[in-house]
Order: structure tokens, then sequence, then C-alpha cells
């Protein structure tokens, strides 16, 4: 090969690996006018500013890409890099400890949340991940859950029979069970038609997630309960992650530092706009229990501590109860 020739292909290449760009794919089952949604758009802006476009991040919504089972084995396998699942999806996982965030009442508020979340404790359960496969980079706040069904919910009789849709998670089961209502396990993106065609009575969700997928077509009744929580853990194909070259990974480290702030900033202001949005629609009556109806749906569910901190462990537990002032024993 003649030398200009040898030149041209030595150019070519620095050229390309100059301009050879990192695509993270970022999916996720909720709408984009979420918490979730926003905070992972402001995330992809930030990795593009700060990256100088060594990155781009590709943002799927609304299960795009995966549903919530297979998103979690498409990130293990590297089919998508970063994922932001609800805390509820890393028990099936194997990695219990997160059940404990499904706990009912376990959390007051979200000062309470993140005592746990932006503490000593949250931080060693995101590295139990890693022998998985995954790197956790972040909680990112949604909300409290409240109950919806087509009948009023204010009695703990009122749950009765009644089939609710949850997340695939033992302790929300038997939180169904301890107010006699029916678990039904469903992947997010199909309970508005499981709602709409009576496959279940009812679901619980934060309120953000309710009005965007527009459950509030389908159920009559939302009860503030906020019961338990619902929220996410960003998290990264470890391989993939490790991978990256030092600066680039700071880099996105930073974009997830103030993505992380921004998600937990907006989380509130979204489910307030929502719960408007329901109340404005006039399709759902919004229905805020009495002091007592919320103490006494608290005292039915109480048992799920007991016999679900076993599966959890009590050293998890005990750090959730210690943060959070909670004690079931109590009630
Ligand atoms: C659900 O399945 O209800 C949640 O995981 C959806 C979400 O907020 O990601």
């Amino acid at each position: 090969m003649k030398l200009k020739h040898i030149l041209a292909a030595a150019l070519l290449a620095v050229g390309l690996s100059a301009s050879a760009q990192t695509i993270i794919k970022f999916s996720h089952v909720v709408a984009a006018d979420t918490p979730k949604g926003k905070a992972a758009v402001y995330f992809a802006e930030k990795a593009a500013e700060l990256t100088k476009g060594k990155v781009k991040v590709e943002v799927y919504a609304n299960s795009a890409l995966y549903k919530d089972k297979e998103e979690m084995e498409a990130l293990q396998i590297g089919s998508v890099q970063m994922l932001a699942p609800s805390l509820a999806k890393f028990g099936p996982l194997g990695v219990k400890e997160f059940e404990a965030f499904d706990f009912p009442f376990i959390f007051d508020d979200t000062a309470d949340l993140h005592k746990i979340t932006q503490g000593p404790v949250g931080a060693a359960m995101l590295s139990k991940l890693e022998p998985k496969g995954i790197k956790g980079l972040a909680y990112w706040d949604n909300g409290f859950k409240s109950f919806s069904a087509n009948t009023p919910l204010k009695a703990v009789a009122d749950y009765k029979g009644k089939k609710f849709r949850i997340q695939s998670s033992k302790v929300l089961e038997e939180e169904i069970r301890s107010v006699g209502g029916i678990a039904q396990v469903m992947a997010f993106s199909e309970v508005y038609q499981a709602l709409q065609t009576g496959v279940v009575d009812g679901t619980e969700n934060p309120i953000s997630n309710f009005y965007t997928q527009k459950m509030h077509e389908v159920q009559k009744h939302l009860t503030i309960t906020n019961h338990g929580y619902l929220g996410y853990a960003v998290i990264v194909n470890k391989k993939f992650w490790d991978g990256l070259p030092a600066d680039v990974r700071g880099q996105l480290e930073d974009a997830m530092k103030k993505a992380t702030i921004y998600a937990n900033q907006i989380a509130q202001d979204e489910n307030d706009r929502s719960l408007d949005g329901v109340k404005k629609s006039g399709k759902t009556t919004v229905y805020v229990p009495t002091k007592e109806e919320r103490m006494a749906l608290k005292k039915a569910m109480a048992p799920v501590h007991t016999k679900m901190a076993g599966r959890v462990g009590q050293e998890t537990l005990q750090q959730f109860y210690s943060a959070t002032g909670f004690d079931p024993a109590k009630l």
C-alpha cells in the first residue's frame, strides 16, 4: 500500500472513532408525561450536553420496546442499556430486600422515604443488584398509591371480593388479601384494557400513572388512600457501564445526579397535576377517606408486615422501621 493510502486509512479510522457515538437505549413502561418519563428525557438532554454529543440517550416510553418483565431480561442480556423499573420489580429478580418498599403504610411521607433512598440503606440495596449484572445508579421518586374501582372504596369491607391488578409482588398479593380482595398480577401496559373489559375491578397506582394511562375513563371511583409507595431505581447493564471510558462515565454520572434532583423535584407536582386532571374529567369521583377510615385500612393491612417479614429479612425491615418510625405492633 502506498504511503498516501496508509495515511488516508489512518485518518479515516481516527475520524470514525472521533465521531462514533455511544447509544444508550432507555426503556420504560409509563407515559412520557409522568415523573419518570420527564426525568428520562431530562437525563437524555443532560447526557448529550455533558458528553458533548458522545452519548445519545434514546428514550422509549409506554412499553414501546418492552413490557414489565421483559425489560429486565433485555437489560441483563444487553439489548437495552438503561431502565428505571419500579422498586417492586426487583423482588421477582431475586433481590428480596426491595420488597420492603411494597409494605403498606411503611412510609408516612416523602421525608421518611428519602431516609432510605437517599441514605446508606438504599445504597447498600442497590449494590445487591451487581451479582445480577445490574448497576444501580439512582432512586427516582414517583409517589404514594391510591386505590380505584367502579364502586366506592370507603370501608375495608368495600374491598371484599374485588379483583385488583397488582405488580408482581408477594407483598402486594398479601396486601390485597388482607382486605379480602383478589390480587391479579398483570403487566402495566395491559391494565387499561383489563379495567375496561372488567377482567379486574380495580387497581392501585400513584395518580400520575392513573391519569396518564387514562384509567379515569374506566374507573368510577378513586380513593386517596396513599397506602403504599411506588418509585424507581435507575439501572444500567453493568458490563456496558464498566466498559465506558472513565471520563464519559463520569459525565453520565453527573447527568444522572442532575436528573435525579429534577425527578424528585417534579414528582409531587406531577401527581398533583394529574389529580386535578382526574377531577376536571368528571369521570371519576375522588374520595378522601376520613382519618378513621384510613386508620381502619392501616389496621387491616398491618398483619402483612408480620406475615411477609420473613421474605424481606428482619434486618432490612428493621432498618426501614428505625428510619421511618413505623411499628406495626403499635396499631
Ligand atoms: C406498575 O407496573 O404499576 C408500575 O411499575 C408502572 C411504573 O410506574 O413503572
